[in-house]
């Protein structure tokens, strides 16, 4: 699914979170031909964060609905037991949070078994050498730009440091995606910090103009 890192080539994945499911057909075709390079769920359970969403049953549909990869950022607390049967449904990548009381290698492994590739997510608080002893294993690192759970809030400037540390001190030649508050101005902030992958939910799906907001994503401002 082409995510080796290139940093020639800055990747927008609209997070469907913004998207209208009453009409989500109509949504991901809107972003797939406005230029989309993947398609970002939110999975949460209501336990990692205060908020419910989806599960693999709906991963499933709206893998029959698109050829582009799913990236799914699961914010639950058992990605062992899950990360596994998202992967199943059609995620072509499944990221968990660093802070669930899992061992990532176990839920890793658990998710590479079923044919995904793998990453670790962190939060805002959260000290980015944490992730250090699995680098070498995720095909994606996400920095949380705010806090997880809701879309719509204010993107924070803490987070950029990290970015710049996984690139020189964390040596990780992955792909490096930010999360929350992405608008073209902080989006110009992540892609000059190093991010190759910048989340959107609502400065994609709150736009009539789905190519055009995009477009300003990728161009930052
Ligand atoms: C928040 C989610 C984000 C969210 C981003 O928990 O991880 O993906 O949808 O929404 P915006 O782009 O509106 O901040
Ligand atoms: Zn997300």
């Amino acid at each position: 699914m082409g995510l080796a890192y290139n940093p020639a080539v800055r990747k927008i994945a609209p997070s469907l979170l913004s998207a209208d499911f009453g009409i989500l057909r109509d949504e991901i075709a809107s972003v797939t031909a406005g230029g989309a390079d993947l398609l970002h769920l939110d999975v949460m359970d209501g336990h990692f964060v205060p908020n419910l969403t989806f599960g693999p049953f709906i991963v499933k549909a709206i893998r029959r609905l698109t050829e582009l990869p799913l990236d799914c950022h699961l914010m639950i607390r058992d990605p062992l037991a899950y990360g596994p049967r998202f992967a199943e449904a059609g995620a072509d990548l499944v990221t968990f949070h660093v802070e669930v009381d899992q061992d990532p290698d176990r839920v890793i492994d658990a998710i590479e078994a079923k044919g995904a590739k793998a990453g670790l997510v962190v939060k805002p608080k959260t000290d980015i050498a944490r992730v250090r002893p699995w680098l070498g294993r995720c095909a994606m690192v996400l920095v949380m730009s705010v806090e997880p759970g809701f879309a719509g809030q204010r993107f924070l400037p803490e987070a950029l440091p990290k970015v710049r540390w996984l690139r020189e001190e964390g040596g990780f030649g992955g792909e490096i995606e930010m999360d929350g508050g992405i608008v073209p101005e902080t989006a110009a902030a992540a892609w000059a910090a190093g991010a190759t992958v910048l989340v959107a939910g609502t400065a994609v799906f709150g736009e009539r103009d789905r190519a055009g907001a995009i477009a300003a994503l990728r161009r930052g401002a």
